[in-house]
């Protein structure tokens, strides 16, 4: 899970894009809801009331929890200071103003991110930044549909695992509202090691897995999802790949596990051979990189 720390601080960073176009307006012509019923809207569903005065709720739904990158004093901080810069204040009409609600999703936990989801919802929200751990936002996501007039918007870095990447355009789609303003998900960095084996002309390998490790990413299961993700894409692309998931070690140790699944697979004739062509191109790609580079 290497492959992590470098994108981490840009999650960060892209939650001060504010996907908020679309909002002012307030009473464009809704003619259904995703019930198929025709919307019934509070007053305060309307981002301008009744005197003229005009306001976007953005609810944020993190966890307090600093354990998680995306955390409310992290978030909430760096909003702060989006919302005081210049670009930004331009980008909003003088006559609107935005208001920000913090929401604790108590450990990033799917239950609590419910609760607060609705908790927001009652108050009014116009719009949710978070959840950004997979399992809460995939529970907030798929009810944010129902929520207000037509749905309400969930903004989020979050949403690595593939099923959030599917398209999200109509009712129908399960995550329906959701906009994923990360700069990756967990397909990307399956592509990226397919990428690698097809350059190596490798054909198969070992993927070493410790489900619950990395939680401060995605919450819970963080690297459970994101072999799930690569299992589907590997399949897709035909590459042979074994699991070996390291809480279930069948008693033994590491140095026996890897044994045991690595086994005589990598080292036969072939493999040797393959592996000297790999470390003779790897050597002829450094030596071109070099010469490009002077
Ligand atoms: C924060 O979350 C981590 C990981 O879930 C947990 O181990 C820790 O106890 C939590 N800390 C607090 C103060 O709740
Ligand atoms: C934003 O600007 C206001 C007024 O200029 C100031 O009081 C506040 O401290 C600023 N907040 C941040 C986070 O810079
Ligand atoms: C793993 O177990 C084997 C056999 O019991 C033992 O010889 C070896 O030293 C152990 N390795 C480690 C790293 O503990």
């Amino acid at each position: 899970m290497w492959y992590f720390y470098g994108f981490v601080d840009k999650m960060k960073m892209k939650w001060c894009v504010l996907v908020l176009l679309g909002l002012v307006g307030g009473g464009v012509s809704l003619s259904e809801n995703c019930r198929g019923e025709k919307p019934r809207l509070r007053d305060c569903d309307n981002v301008c009331d009744k005197d003229g005065n005009c306001k976007i709720r953005a609810a944020l739904l993190l966890p307090k929890n600093t354990t998680y990158d995306a955390c409310l004093s992290v978030v909430g901080a760096v909003l702060d200071l989006a919302m005081n810069d210049s670009v930004i204040k331009n980008a909003f009409p003088p006559w609107l103003s935005v208001e920000w609600m913090k929401y604790d999703v108590t450990d990033c936990d799917a239950a609590y991110a419910v609760i607060s989801a609705i908790d927001a919802y009652n108050d009014c929200a116009h719009v949710f930044f978070g959840p950004s751990c997979d399992f809460a936002l995939a529970s907030v996501a798929r009810i944010a549909k129902f929520l207000g007039g037509t749905g309400t918007p969930l903004v989020t870095t979050g949403g690595f695992t593939f099923d959030f990447v599917k398209p999200k355009q109509t009712c129908q789609d399960e995550f329906y509202m959701l906009v994923r303003a990360g700069p990756l998900g967990f397909e990307d960095l399956a592509y990226f090691i397919i990428k690698l084996m097809d350059v190596f002309q490798w054909k198969q390998l070992l993927l070493i897995n410790e489900p619950e490790a990395q939680v401060h990413v995605a919450g819970k299961s963080t690297c459970h999802l994101m072999m799930k993700t690569f299992a589907n894409f590997l399949k897709k692309e035909d590459i042979l790949y074994t699991p070996w998931d390291t809480t279930s070690d069948a008693g033994l140790n590491y140095t026996e596990n890897l044994k045991f699944y690595l086994g005589y697979k990598y080292t036969n004739s072939d493999g040797v051979e393959q592996r000297c062509c790999t470390i003779l191109k790897l050597i002829e790609l450094t030596w071109e990189i070099v010469a490009v580079s002077y």
